[in-house]
């Protein structure tokens, strides 16, 4: 399709917005490093990014503060080994691909282009001051049909290092890809026919881009896609207007259309009344509740933390390394606490992300049994982070983190306010003791709780997922995950349950007329290479039983009794989590001892959460077979860090943490990694219509005596003077 057509459709699809942008192509605006940079910034040109209808998509319109820096990314140098690559060093990535043998020749697309980690031994020994060790791309292409796995270095210029795949899954899509992806169907003539046989106009069509997983022969062999298509007439919320069982497969690489199955035509599209969420479009309508008055968290004296060289977060006793990755979204790496009687900085954990998520509905019938995303390996869970929308997304004084991705063609662009940092305090207590006045004592000791997070967003199309990494003074770091945004909904010809047949399966609940949310799981695995203390470390299961007491021993007859079980390989650290089974779970390192003799550790601890019931031989979750436990635990494999794969996308699960786990390797006394899933199940309520209040539930990483004592015994309390007492201003 060509360019003019193929915007006046994206303008079809983002229903009339940013009418400006139009005015130039959006693709390949004009980089090169000799030139003046003009980035791609995903605030305003991107047409992946404008869709999401940020209000402040507009720079010009954000308070100084908060405005996006991209210009000053341009002579961005790195400073840490963990650093992400900069514009510079993608841009020379790019031209050293360009004079690579293969890729002078023939196109290719960038599915990926990242910092390549140096090796863990080396970036634990590099201090503030070294040089920084060799700067290494990892770089995922496909070039003529095959994903290519290189490794680039910057110093030498060179490709080093260049294997093609040989795994059954294909690399993360593009942007491009996916936007290509949504205006595919139009150059079908029985496309085009069928929309507008069932009332939709062209022009109204929004089309999503979604990937089909694998189900046998019929996804080997070439990267395709299904696109489904929406009506944007009279809402912005288009995904509650379903064109119900239209389909369509397209071939990513050839752009052709496939295969196109149009069921479902006697299924109305829901109507658009009362779908659209957006502020503008609702603030008229009566709003039943007492308006609240303003409310925001005072820091008179600004944040107490420090982002050093742009990576580096320093706050409390924290200090941690922190970067945007367009497949994991957020890195934290080398988190490091400081001791409470010490004052030396130790180690916690080498590094955490979320790896990936799977995501799998709950009906099989044609146009939905494909639905099982995985959103980090297919889509890009960084890719889809859009930025953040100051005071609502983060909190005054937040600071914004960018990032810098690079585009199918290689080129580097900005994706700007992609992370806030920001200390929360939520009226929450750190410790208090008070006593009663029957002892004489009048005491009331009471200490706020003040924390520090680290947060991104993530629109995985109609979905968003909130991550945040919380941490606390007291050693403790909080993961939580919050869904929200809009539920993947279906057309049906019912509007009132009562209409529905009694044994006829709706896969959901209906939420509106003709509209039924379907049941599906979220699934969110993370990566989390502990290293307490240094890096040999080892999972001690420790599991309260019930032990029944002798008849003439107690007046009880039973008590609980920890018992302590260490991990010796693979396979004792599948966990499954039984509320009948209470364990504490400790990674702890074995030969570092507190002044009483307890190992020092810490321990992972579920909060709410969800397991997949389904078949382990359904395709599906074979591919999401990291899901088969709440709890992995894996000797640590620079290659093992994508729990579904390197290459997820129609991958047929052949390289999933569940394979690496059946190794059963060693794990005792050795450097782990703990992988930790957080589930949910999700049957919609009409509350979740047209938009999901948050849900969110978390997992804790808690110091289990990692310190000497309470570490946060001797932080003092608030006091009135110390705090600023802003008033309501006066009219003056
Ligand atoms: C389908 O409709 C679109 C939008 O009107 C148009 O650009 C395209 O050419 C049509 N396709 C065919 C095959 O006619
Ligand atoms: C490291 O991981 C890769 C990929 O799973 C595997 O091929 C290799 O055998 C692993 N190495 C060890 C020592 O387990």
């Amino acid at each position: 399709m060509e360019t003019t057509s193929l915007l006046r459709f994206l303008f079809v699809v983002l229903s009339g917005l940013l009418v400006l942008l139009f005015t130039r192509s959006w693709f390949h605006l004009p980089y090169t490093p000799s030139e003046k940079v003009e980035l791609l910034d995903c605030n305003s040109f991107s047409p992946w990014c404008t869709s999401k209808n940020r209000i402040h998509s507009n720079p010009n319109l954000l308070p100084n503060t908060q405005r996006p820096k991209s210009q000053s990314h341009i002579s961005e140098t790195p400073h840490h080994p963990l650093d992400p690559l900069t514009i510079q060093e993608i841009n020379k990535v790019r031209s050293i691909l360009l004079t690579y043998a293969p890729f002078t020749s023939s196109p290719f697309t960038i599915h990926s282009l990242v910092l390549q980690e140096p090796d863990k031994a080396v970036v634990l020994r590099w201090k503030k001051g070294n040089p920084l060790p060799p700067r290494r791309a990892s770089v995922i292409a496909i070039l003529g049909g095959r994903s290519h796995i290189l490794t680039v270095d910057l110093e030498s210029g060179t490709v080093t290092d260049d294997e093609i795949s040989s795994a059954s899954g294909y690399p993360t899509m593009t942007i491009e890809d996916m936007t290509m992806a949504t205006f595919a169907p139009l150059s079908d003539p029985a496309f085009n026919r069928t929309v507008q046989d069932r009332g939709v106009a062209l022009a109204d069509l929004a089309c999503l881009p979604i990937s089909l997983g694998w189900f046998g022969k019929k996804e080997d062999g070439r990267r395709l896609i299904k696109v489904q298509c929406y009506s944007t007439e009279g809402t912005a919320n288009f995904y509650m207007r379903p064109i119900e069982g239209l389909t369509v497969v397209i071939d990513m690489d050839t752009k052709e259309v496939v295969e196109i199955t149009d069921r479902g035509r006697d299924i109305p599209i829901p109507k658009s009344e009362n779908t659209d969420y957006r502020y503008a479009a609702v603030q008229n309508e009566r709003l039943w509740m007492k308006p609240l008055n303003p409310i925001s968290m005072e820091q008179p004296k600004g944040p107490s933390f420090t982002i050093e060289d742009g990576h580096t977060v320093k706050w409390a006793n924290w200090q941690f390394h922190l970067k945007p990755d367009p497949r994991a979204g957020v890195i934290i790496s080398q988190a490091n606490v400081r001791d409470s009687e010490t004052g030396d900085l130790r180690n916690v954990m080498y590094k955490g992300f979320s790896t990936e998520l799977f995501v799998p509905y709950m009906d099989p019938t044609d146009a939905w049994y494909f639905k099982t995303y995985m959103d980090a390996g297919e889509y890009g869970f960084g890719l889809q982070a859009m930025p953040l929308d100051p005071l609502n997304d983060c909190p005054r004084h937040s600071h914004y983190m960018d990032a810098v991705f690079a585009a199918a063609d290689g080129k580097p662009y900005v994706r700007s306010n992609m992370i806030c940092v920001f200390e929360r305090y939520a009226g929450e207590i750190g410790w208090r003791h008070a006593e009663s006045p029957i002892t004489g004592m009048d005491i009331r000791e009471v200490r706020p709780k003040v924390t520090l997070v680290v947060r991104m967003a993530a629109s995985v199309a109609n979905y968003d997922y909130i991550v945040d990494w919380e941490f606390q003074t007291d050693g403790l770091v909080r993961i939580k995950v919050g869904l929200s945004g809009i539920l993947m909904v279906k057309g049906t010809p019912y509007e009132n349950l009562n209409q529905v047949p009694d044994h006829e399966e709706m896969y959901g609940t209906i939420l509106s007329e003709n509209v039924i949310g379907v049941i599906h799981d979220h699934y969110i695995t993370f990566y989390l290479d502990m290293d307490i203390d240094g890096s040999d470390n080892s999972f001690v299961k420790v599991n309260l039983e019930r032990q029944d007491t002798s008849p003439e021993e107690s007046p009880r007859r039973s008590y609980l009794k920890a018992k302590r079980n260490v991990a010796k390989t693979e396979k004792d650290a599948q966990i499954k989590l039984k509320l009948s089974e209470p364990t504490e779970f400790h990674v702890i390192n074995p030969s570092k001892r507190t002044r009483v003799g307890n190992p020092v550790g810490y321990k992972v601890v579920s909060a709410g959460t969800a397991a997949s019931l389904l078949d382990p031989q359904d395709p599906p979750q074979l591919r999401g077979a990291f899901t088969n436990n709440q709890i992995w635990v894996t000797p640590y494999n620079r290659s093992e860090e994508w729990a579904g794969g390197l290459f997820v996308y129609q991958s047929k699960g052949e390289d999933t943490l569940a394979v690496w786990s059946e190794r059963n390797r060693p794990i005792e006394n050795k450097d782990i990694v703990v992988w930790y899933t957080l589930g949910f199940h999700h049957i919609p309520c009409q509350e979740d219509y047209p938009i999901m209040p948050t849900v969110s539930s978390s997992f804790d990483l808690k110091p289990v005596n990692f310190f000497e004592s309470n570490p946060i015994l001797r932080v003092p309390p608030n006091l009135e003077k110390d705090l600023p007492v802003c008033a309501a201003a006066a009219s003056s």
